[in-house]
């Protein structure tokens, strides 16, 4: 990152929405250039509304939004949606060439530019077919592609993995790394933890329209969860009385269902230990494991609700 170029997001004091209510209140944000900012949260957070006032999508209704700026092209901003934005009729190369059209890239330049982003997401074998009988996973790839072939200052990328398998993932990280490498900045939206971990310098959390938390993942995680273990019971159906007596007396907490009990605690292994003989009569499953980033959203979003 680089202090003196101009962040390629700016969000500030942002008020947003669709109806009465404002989904996004005192909305801040900033996507540096050179860096992967990953938004994180729960479904209906708000997530995909602030990829949409980021590249103006939706006004804002109180204070200001500034994206992609030091880049007078109109691809300035390069947005892989939730929903695949892409021609159903046309390959991924007739669609990524549209929008190379669309950006206003000079013709000459527009056949290296395409072969360029389908190459980046790994999207050139299939290419050439149309993108209706493609697979989920191709589609993202192609999606991914048509944001990329303009160079954009800020990529957007909402849900870039959903669907998409481990192989393609790797890819995909590659492609948003490599894209801020060359100066960009990428708000990243995803609900794929390892994907985050492996991409992501920054992250936010958001619920219900505010940003609770954002910073490096470790510090973040180091900082909710100092270090403090995960305990988790897994069983196949809810827990006798016996059991689940047993379970609370040693600290842990049933899932809504019944069928998952957790504890968090800095001895989480002796925990384990001592919950062992009634998992076992129960036919369940003990783990304890590192805290991660699906848990730091569930955290933080509880604590605020
Ligand atoms: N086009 C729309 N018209 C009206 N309300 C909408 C529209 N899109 C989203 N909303 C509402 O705005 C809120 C935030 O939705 P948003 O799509 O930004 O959530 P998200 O964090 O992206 O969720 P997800 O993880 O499910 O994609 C929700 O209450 C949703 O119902
Ligand atoms: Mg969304």
């Amino acid at each position: 990152m680089d202090a003196s170029v101009a962040p390629a997001l700016v969000l500030k004091d942002v008020e947003a929405g669709y109806g009465e209510g404002p989904v996004l209140r005192d909305f801040n944000l900033t996507v540096a250039a050179g860096e992967v900012y990953a938004l994180l949260g729960p479904n209906g957070a708000g997530k995909s509304t602030a990829a949409r006032v980021a590249c103006g999508l939706i006004p804002v209704r109180r204070g200001r939004a500034t994206a992609g700026e030091g880049a007078p092209r109109r691809g300035r901003i390069g947005l892989a949606p939730q929903d695949c934005a892409l021609f159903p009729a046309l390959t991924p190369r007739e669609n990524v060439a549209a929008v190379a059209a669309l950006c206003g890239l000079p013709r000459s330049n527009r056949p290296a530019a395409v072969e360029r982003a389908l190459a980046l997401t790994g999207c050139a074998p299939r290419a050439d077919e149309p993108v209706h009988s493609l697979s989920g996973g191709w589609r993202r790839r192609a999606n991914l592609s048509a944001a990329l072939v303009g160079r954009p200052r800020l990529l957007i990328a909402d849900e870039p993995t959903e669907g998409v398998d481990a192989a393609a993932r790797v890819v995909l990280s590659s492609a948003l790394r490599e894209t801020v490498q060359a100066g960009a900045g990428c708000l990243l939206i995803s609900h794929d933890e390892a994907f985050v971990s492996e991409t992501a310098d920054r992250i936010g959390v958001l619920a219900q329209g505010r940003l609770l938390a954002e910073g490096p993942p470790k510090a973040l995680l180091r900082q909710a969860f100092g270090l403090a273990r995960l305990l988790v019971v897994k069983l196949p159906r809810p827990a006798s009385r016996l059991a689940a007596s047993r379970f609370a007396q040693s600290g842990l907490a049933p899932s809504k269902d019944g069928l998952e009990w957790r504890l968090l605690c800095e001895d989480a292994l002796g925990a384990a230990q001592r919950v062992s003989p009634e998992a076992d009569a129960e036919g369940g499953e003990v783990a304890v494991r590192r805290p991660g980033l699906d848990d730091l959203v569930a955290h933080l979003s509880d604590a605020s609700s």
